[in-house]
């Protein structure tokens, strides 16, 4: 549920590349210049894998060097050809574009397998580019400030373990205004999911969310998702006295494991103009059938002032099929945002637009989702039984968080933000 609005354009420029270098893979291949690993190859894997094939990131092996690439050519080859990777599951041609869209065009693909099936020759390596410095391994960059979860949490190897819910004083004497932010699973073997809400002083009463979704939510991890990275004057609020309140969902491994999770921070260093919060359209009132293999289920929710939308964070469990969201505004005219024919929940990604969307007052934003039930589903763990909702993955959610800020707040959010911590 990470979203950055401008995340392409942050991780392009941590990536050092140039837009030049770039487009001169597409041009060298059309011109048939012999492909290299030196020239092209190494470009393209460092613009389109290499933020997760490093060490310390998600994927399982590093793509940084000839070497590494020339041994899981044959992989390559495969998972890009048929799109696996990167990944990226929104339909081509259907909806709006987004910034972070990760898949590669036809043209690189083509690069890529030209480059294997001619022997895949390093070429010289004065073409090669500079290696990318990472000045941190957290995604963000260096944080401004780290939090920790109070105690190291023990997962027992067997059994169902509920949410498990911690909580943090942020101290903060004053509002904060945060541009970006990152979840970190101190053991990922373990950690399913980890949800950081935000518990505001001033809405004492106020229910915190016991389920996915809901009030104070403001950043989380689930596997396959990036951090948060708003672009300049975006930011989203802790509000002084704030506590983070930790909602982790612990999946047990046949092991005994322990995990003591981080969340980090960085603040805004300039004016702010656009205070982003999280909203959802969503159902918890179905029941999928057994054995059924296209339940639709429905979700909606009408906008009650003007906003405007970034991003778009689909949420379902194993039999999550497809998901699709769709603005229908007050004149009727319907626009949709969104298609997923091929849902993986593995895959928590926020679908950043490459253009915010400006609703009016009385749209609605509707959200479709359809759930496979049956047994040709390879991830159902039940398909003789009918499903409900429910926090455990082999139950089953329909949330459509939308990320967006309202008209009003617009105008409100002119605090001038720090630009250091105060603990
Ligand atoms: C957003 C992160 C991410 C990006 C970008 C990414 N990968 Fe992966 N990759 C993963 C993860 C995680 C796995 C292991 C889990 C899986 O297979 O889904 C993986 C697995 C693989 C595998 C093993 C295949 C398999 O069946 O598991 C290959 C080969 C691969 N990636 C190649 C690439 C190439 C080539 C690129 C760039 C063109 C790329 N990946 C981009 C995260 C990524």
């Amino acid at each position: 549920m990470k979203f950055s609005i401008l995340s392409l354009r942050v991780a392009a420029a941590g990536l050092g590349l140039t837009v030049s270098a770039y487009a001169g893979v597409v041009d060298q291949s059309a011109t048939n210049t012999p492909i290299t690993y030196a020239k092209q190859v190494s470009r393209l894997v460092q613009a389109n894998c290499e933020s997760c094939h490093r060490p310390g990131q998600i994927a399982p092996f590093s793509l940084t060097n000839y070497r590494q690439v020339k041994a899981w050519s044959k992989m390559i080859k495969e998972v890009v050809q048929n799109k696996r990777m990167p990944p990226w599951h929104a339909d081509k041609g259907v909806g709006h574009a987004f910034g972070n869209d990760r898949s590669m065009t036809d043209e690189e693909i083509e690069t890529l397998v030209s480059w294997i099936d001619g022997g895949m020759p390093l070429g010289d390596e004065a073409d090669l580019p500079e290696k990318i410095q990472y000045s941190s391994d957290w995604r963000i960059g260096e944080p401004d400030m780290v939090f920790e979860m109070p105690e190291e949490y023990v997962v027992e190897p067997i059994g169902v373990v509920p949410y498990q819910y911690f909580t943090t004083e942020t101290n903060f004497t004053e509002d904060k205004w945060i541009t970006m932010s990152e979840c970190r699973p101190g053991n990922a073997k373990v950690v399913h999911h980890i949800i950081i809400f935000v518990r505001d002083p001033k809405d004492s009463g106020a229910s915190l969310a016991t389920s996915e979704g809901g009030q104070g939510f403001f950043d989380a991890y689930a596997p396959g998702s990036e951090a948060m990275m708003l672009k300049p004057g975006s930011a989203r609020k802790i509000p002084a006295g704030a506590s983070l309140v930790w909602q982790m969902h612990y999946s047990p491994t046949g092991k005994r494991e322990a995990d003591r999770s981080q969340f980090a921070i960085k603040f805004a260093d300039g004016p702010i103009d656009t205070q982003v919060t999280t909203t959802e359209a969503i159902n918890t009132g179905f029941e999928i059938p057994a054995r059924a293999n296209n339940h639709r289920v429905e979700a909606e929710l009408t906008f009650s002032k003007g906003a405007t939308i970034f991003s778009l964070s689909p949420h379902m469990h194993y039999r999550g099929k497809a998901f699709e969201y769709s603005l229908v505004y007050p004149d009727g005219r319907e626009d949709k945002l969104l298609q997923i024919s091929n849902y993986d929940f593995g895959w928590q990604t926020t679908y950043e637009l490459a253009e915010p969307v400006h609703v009016p007052t009385g749209t609605t934003m509707k959200c479709v989702a359809h759930f496979d039930n049956s047994e040709a589903n390879p991830y159902n763990p039940q398909p003789g039984k009918s499903v409900r909702w429910g926090d455990q993955t082999w139950e089953e959610m329909m949330i459509g968080f939308f990320h967006l800020s309202w008209d009003k707040d617009a105008q409100q959010a002119k605090a001038q933000p720090e630009a250091e911590g105060t603990l």
